[in-house]
Order: structure tokens, then C-alpha cells, then sequence
């Protein structure tokens, strides 16, 4: 498995890669990998003659008082990982090489879409995801890039980007992988004591419920706002950022699930002590 630190030599290697023929899947990541970030890799396996896997903590999706800083790291123990599955790849930059002094570039999905949810309050936190994925595939040349569901403004966004200006990628959406407990595998779950990892299962368990009255006919989106309102406030460590239950194609409002073909969003972010969890689950109706 090749390692790749410099932005020139990784975008030599994808172009001679596309030049010999080969099919090239992206996984992008911030590393300190987890299963959740190897169904990913196996996805792309899959499908792709061969995977990059990049690791990059970017600094520009970190709003001023967020955990760049203290952001889980350990390279050494994601390449091991990496080394087990089939990646031929890793690009791992520093921050110094994929943003020079006076870098000024950036890519913005702009209106509701990059607004509400996650963006309400992280502003800034998905232009700088969209400027680095879009750097991301300029370099690393994928035919396809694999996102986690559990990210899931994240990926509808990308789709936007990827659709309106007409990059040559595909998107594929991967499942949330889930501990055996329900909860979300997330590289920030290290960030809690195991009381709070137990009040953390709150989400999951509120998710469920509203899955619940959904299977059993409720239709009424403030309803099963308020079923999982109630549920996530029995958790005395757990403070509710936002809860809402949107389209999964754009992520618009529903207010009534009898307006809706196909599928909807749940969508949580939830305080446990100083960690923000987010976590969903897209429901047929
Ligand atoms: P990161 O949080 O490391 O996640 C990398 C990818 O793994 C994302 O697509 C995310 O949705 C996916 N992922 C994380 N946990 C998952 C789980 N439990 N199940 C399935 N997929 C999961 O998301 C980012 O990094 C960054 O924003 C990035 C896209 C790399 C841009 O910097």
C-alpha cells in the first residue's frame, strides 16, 4: 500500500492509474478509522479497480471553539487497518500542502440546504467540506466516492455540489454502522466516559420509537417530533440541538409524511457533556 503525503506526486499517480485503464473509488475520511469508516473501504473494493483512502483533519471545516485541535489522531493505526483491506493508496497531506499561505479558494453550496441542521450551528462547516472534497477529487481522480449515511447533510450535499457543476464522480451513499448497542460508530465517541455512552444510546432508542408510530401510521411530522422530544429529554445528560424530519434529496421540511414518495430523513443532534452526536435514519413511507 503506497502512502501519499504530497498533493503532486498523488495527482501524478491517479492520472497515470486513469491513464492505464484502471477505475479509482475514494474514500474520503479525517481518519482514526472505525468500522464505520471500513464499510466504506469495502464498498469501494467492490467496485473500483482501486482505492484511495485519504486522512486529512481539515482545518477549514472546523469553526472557531470546535475540537480541531483535540481531534482524535493515530496514523500509524489507521494505515495498519488500511494495510488489511484493499487499498492501494493512502493520501495523508498536511494542512500546509493542501492550503498554502494565501490560499483564498473556496466552494459553497449556498441557501437552506447548508443552513439548517448541522450548518444552523456550524456555520462555515460545509463550504469547508465541499471546497476540500471537491480538492479531494481534483486530486485523487475518482470514478466514484463512497459517504456515509451517517453524515447524511453531508452527502446530500456533495450530491449537489457534484450534480451543479458537473464533476465526473459518482456518489454512493453507505448505511450507518452501528455498535452492537444501536449507537452510531463516530470517531468522536472517544470523547465519552462510558455513563455517557450509555446516555448516548438515547439517540438510537429515539430514532427507533419514531420508526415505530411511523410503521403504525402517523403521518404527523410535529407528532413524531415531539415522541422523540419526549424520549431524549428522559436522558438527563442529553441536551437536544435539533430535531427534524426532512426529504432525502434535498433535505426540505415535511410537514405531513402523506406528502411524501419514498423515503424520509430523522434526523438528531444531541449533546452528551461537551460532545455532539448526530445521528438519523431514513424511514420508507
Ligand atoms: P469522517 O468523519 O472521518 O467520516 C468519513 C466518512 O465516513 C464520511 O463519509 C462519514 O459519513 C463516514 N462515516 C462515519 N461514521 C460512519 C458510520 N458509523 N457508518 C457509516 N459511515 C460512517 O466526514 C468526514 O470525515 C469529513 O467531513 C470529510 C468528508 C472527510 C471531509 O473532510
Amino acid at each position: 500500500m503506497l502512502v501519499f503525503e504530497n498533493v503532486r506526486e498523488m495527482q501524478k499517480w491517479s492520472l497515470d492509474q486513469k491513464k492505464a485503464g484502471k477505475t479509482i473509488g475514494l474514500v474520503p475520511t479525517m481518519g482514526y478509522l472505525h468500522a464505520g469508516h471500513l464499510a466504506l473501504v469495502k464498498e469501494a473494493a467492490k467496485a473500483s479497480d482501486i482505492v484511495v483512502v485519504s486522512i486529512f483533519v481539515n482545518p477549514m471545516q472546523f469553526g472557531q471553539g470546535e475540537d480541531f485541535e483535540e481531534y482524535p489522531r493515530d496514523i500509524s493505526r489507521d494505515i495498519s487497518l488500511l494495510k488489511a483491506e484493499n487499498v492501494a493508496a493512502v493520501f495523508a497531506p498536511s494542512a500546509r500542502d493542501m492550503y498554502p499561505v494565501g490560499y483564498s479558494t473556496f466552494l459553497e453550496v449556498t441557501g437552506e440546504m447548508t443552513n439548517k441542521l448541522c450548518g444552523k450551528k456550524r456555520p462555515g462547516h460545509f463550504k469547508g467540506v465541499t471546497t476540500v472534497v471537491s480538492k479531494l477529487f481534483n486530486i485523487c481522480i475518482p470514478d466514484v466516492a463512497y459517504f456515509g449515511q451517517k453524515d447524511i447533510q453531508q452527502v446530500i450535499v456533495i450530491e449537489k455540489m457534484v450534480k451543479e457543476l458537473n464533476f465526473s464522480v459518482k456518489i454512493e451513499r453507505v448505511p450507518i454502522v452501528r455498535e452492537a448497542s444501536g449507537l452510531a460508530m463516530s470517531s468522536r465517541n472517544v470523547y465519552l466516559d462510558e455513563v455517557q455512552k450509555e446516555a448516548a444510546l438515547v439517540l438510537y432508542k429515539a430514532l427507533q420509537y419514531a420508526e415505530k408510530l411511523i410503521n403504525g401510521g402517523e403521518k404527523d411530522t410535529a407528532v413524531l417530533s415531539k415522541g422523540i422530544e419526549s424520549i431524549v429529554k428522559a436522558e438527563k445528560l442529553a441536551i437536544i440541538d435539533y430535531i427534524e424530519i426532512v426529504d432525502d434529496v434535498d433535505l426540505a421540511n415535511v410537514a405531513n409524511l402523506s406528502n411524501i414518495k419514498g423515503s424520509v430523513v430523522i434526523a438528531l443532534a444531541v449533546k452528551i457533556g461537551s460532545t455532539r452526536l448526530i445521528d438519523n435514519l431514513v424511514v420508507e413511507v
